[in-house]
């Protein structure tokens, strides 16, 4: 039909300019940020069970940093724009970009994001998670709950034909329907050659708008969504970013491949 030649013809040209704008990757380079991600995943995994009360973020710092050399890879936060350390730790109402210190001991009741980014060979994988700490509230379990689901539905959007405005709306609908706020502040990112590349992924948006996503991107997905609303302010410090009324925050992020017929979460 004629109209299904111009539609197809318009996809062209979407994808045409996704594949101008963004850095799609060699297959070489997908190899090398997989090998990448399965390292910060590694490096998480390893947290588990030794994040608890008592510890202090400095602590996370030096067990981030170390596995990281260990498996003879870079952490990429460390000078990063000035940034003054391996790994950014961010609680409670801290958005993200929290700064780890040996005064910070976490405490029973604590949410936490830890966000891990290792450099291997060259090639970078970004992921975060996050870890309760002791037993905590039921209003804190619940959003880091639903964010969790946020950041599952969005990677559900990922697939040749769609577009970024996809994943921001599937994760806005979601935050939004339990009554919580999108971050705007800061935004998903190409990664894999560079920490931050092309495209921009925000977590909200409308369905259909935005780029195109077309086979060999990667980038990260990374909601973060607060209690109250979704404003933000960066402390002197001029890193931790934390909400302005002081409302819960809860961030959980993966880098993703799009594939031929869908995504590859790279960093699971
Ligand atoms: N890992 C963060 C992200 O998801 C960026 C941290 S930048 C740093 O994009 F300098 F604070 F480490
Ligand atoms: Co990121
Ligand atoms: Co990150």
């Amino acid at each position: 039909m004629k109209e299904d030649a111009a539609r197809a013809r318009l996809q062209r040209s979407a994808g045409q300019r996704a594949r101008r704008e963004v850095p799609l990757k060699t297959a070489a380079q997908i190899a090398g940020i997989r090998k990448a991600s399965h390292l910060t995943r590694d490096i998480l995994d390893a947290l588990e069970g030794r994040v608890k009360p008592g510890i202090t973020t400095e602590r996370i710092n030096t067990w981030v940093h170390e596995m990281t050399l260990a498996a003879g890879a870079i952490p990429a936060p460390l000078n990063y724009r000035g940034y003054p350390k391996s790994v950014c730790t961010s609680i409670n109402e801290v958005i993200c970009h929290g700064i780890p210190s040996p005064e910070r001991v976490l405490q029973e009741g604590d949410i936490l994001n830890i966000d891990v980014t290792s450099i291997l060979d060259g090639y970078y994988g970004d992921c975060s998670r996050m870890f309760l700490i002791g037993e905590v509230s039921e209003e804190a379990r619940k959003l880091v709950e639903v964010t969790r689901q946020c950041l599952v539905l969005g990677i559900a959007q990922v697939k040749p034909g769609n577009h970024v405005g996809d994943v921001g709306h599937a994760i806005q609908q979601h935050a939004e329907a339990h009554g919580y706020s999108v971050v705007r502040a800061f935004v998903g990112h190409g990664t894999g050659v560079r920490f931050h590349e092309p495209p921009d992924i925000p977590h909200y948006g409308q369905p259909g708008t935005g780029m195109e996503f077309v086979p060999n991107m990667v980038f990260t997905i990374e909601p973060m969504i607060n209690t109250g609303g979704f404003q933000a302010k960066v402390l002197e410090d001029g890193w931790t970013a934390i909400t302005t009324d002081g409302g819960l925050s809860a961030q959980w992020e993966h880098t993703v491949l799009v594939t031929e017929d869908g995504v590859e979460v790279l960093t699971a």
